[in-house]
């Protein structure tokens, strides 16, 4: 079974107080989304492998250590686009797959409408990025997807999760850590997570 890291840190804890807050404004929502997306990238990276390489420094060779692998982030559209930035700023190697999906209002299941990724996957640490883990559903299908394309290691990134959508993620795949700041309550009967934050890609693109 895959680790479900809950990530700690007072600069995030203030950060969630403004975008769980109903009244703060797009803009601000959006900075903070992305503010959130580079804090936590810090953690989700602390185990990453590095490799050694000799550098000249102006005064002599020495040995630094740089990742062994690429970096893929691949944010589940739209909210996930809301992290990419911030994640990017921490990593700025990183090259950025894309997976469209939306869930039908009343099946609440994913429907699946653009998919793009880097050529080769399969040797990079993919960090699957999505702000909401909800029924789990469209983090489960991307995944789908990446495995099908040869993704292997791969790392869920949310912000708000509830015990639904970590245990329908951590079943489906068992190999992928789970990286969330925190598991709510529940989810309620449109499929919203209680108390959440409302719907994460109306408040980031302001469609509502
Ligand atoms: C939201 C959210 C997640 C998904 C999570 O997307 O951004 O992708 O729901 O819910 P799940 O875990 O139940 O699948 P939505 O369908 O609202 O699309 P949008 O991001 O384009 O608004
Ligand atoms: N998607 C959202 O944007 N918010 C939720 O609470 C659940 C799914």
């Amino acid at each position: 079974m895959g680790r479900v890291v809950i990530i700690n840190h007072p600069l995030i804890e203030h950060k969630m107080a403004i975008i769980r807050n109903k009244d703060t404004d797009t803009k601000t929502f959006r900075e903070n989304i992305n503010e959130i997306g580079s804090l936590v990238t810090y953690e989700i990276t602390r185990d990453l492998a590095t490799k050694p390489v000799e550098v000249q420094t102006p005064i002599a060779k020495t040995i630094c250590q740089v990742l062994a692998k690429d970096v893929v982030i691949v944010p589940i559209l739209r909210a996930g686009l809301g992290m990419v930035d911030g994640i990017q700023n921490v990593i700025p190697t990183a090259k950025i797959g894309h997976i469209g999906l939306y869930r039908d209002e009343t099946t609440l299941r994913p429907i699946e409408y653009y998919i793009k990724l880097p050529t080769d996957v399969s040797k990079a640490t993919i960090l699957v990025v999505d702000p909401m883990l909800a029924t789990g559903g469209s983090s489960i299908v991307a995944i789908d997807n990446i495995k099908e394309r040869g993704g292997k290691d791969i790392r869920f990134v949310g912000i708000v999760g509830c015990p639904e959508g970590i245990k329908a993620l951590s079943e489906a795949h068992p190999d992928v850590d789970i990286y969330l700041v925190k598991v709510d309550d529940r989810l309620n009967e449109v499929g919203y997570i209680v108390p959440g934050l409302g719907d994460c890609g109306d408040r980031l693109f302001g469609t509502k």
